[in-house]
């Protein structure tokens, strides 16, 4: 199944290492993370398990709830937490789903079979309080991937949901942030009382609003 920005995303239930889960309950009214990996055992999966593990207070502060996925049975996730412990200095300390039948990594489209026919890619998906899909990532299974990024991206959708702007290339948190084309000067004179920069008439650079 292909999910789209702005789809509400599929509900399932799954076992994790955490208990049986039904997606939507359990994401409640925080924004989360969900992601698959394609094996348990293998060497940029544990790399990858042990950053999400290390920044987990930086997921929690955004209110972001984060599980993974892999389509390995439940006591094959047990068993390589230790070794994720051993080797990065972090266990997971986030459910991850096993999906040995493939039913949640079918319903998200997360085995390509060009790829691989028996395992996942390196999807995320990050969905809004709305369970609606806010961004979704594809990598291969030989690129790990920057959760330092995650984080920023999710920095950028939490800050435009609730304000006219957009975020420019390479934007952080504390950046200067563009005013929407489909505000009006007028209008930004009283969302941005403080000012703005026009650099084109199209390109309005203002400070990052709660900054
Ligand atoms: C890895 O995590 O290192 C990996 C997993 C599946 C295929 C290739 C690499």
């Amino acid at each position: 199944m292909t999910i789209r920005l702005g789809d509400v995303v599929p509900d399932f239930d799954a076992e994790t290492t955490e208990g049986p889960i039904r997606f939507h309950e359990w994401l409640g009214d925080s924004w989360g993370v969900l992601f698959s990996h394609p094996k348990n055992f293998t060497p940029v999966c544990t790399t990858e398990l042990g950053q999400v593990a290390r920044l987990k207070p930086e997921f929690d502060r955004r209110n972001v709830k984060v599980i993974g996925l892999s389509v390995d049975p439940l006591d094959a996730h047990a068993k390589w937490s230790d070794d994720i412990a051993e080797t990065q200095g972090y266990a997971p300390n986030f459910p991850l789903i096993a999906d040995p039948e493939r039913k949640v990594s079918d319903l998200y489209d997360m085995i390509h079979p060009n790829a691989s026919d028996t395992l996942t890619v390196r999807s995320v998906f990050v969905v809004g309080p709305d369970k609606k899909l806010k961004l979704s990532l594809t990598y291969p299974a030989s690129a790990g991937r920057n959760f330092d990024e995650i984080l920023r991206v999710i920095d950028s959708l939490q800050l435009t949901a609730t304000h006219a702007v957009a975020t420019p290339a390479n934007w952080k948190d504390g950046d200067d942030v563009i005013i929407v084309p489909s505000v009006s000067d007028e209008a930004a004179k009283e969302k941005f009382p403080q000012g703005w920069k026009t650099l084109k008439p199209y390109l309005r650079i203002v400070a990052q609003p709660g900054k």
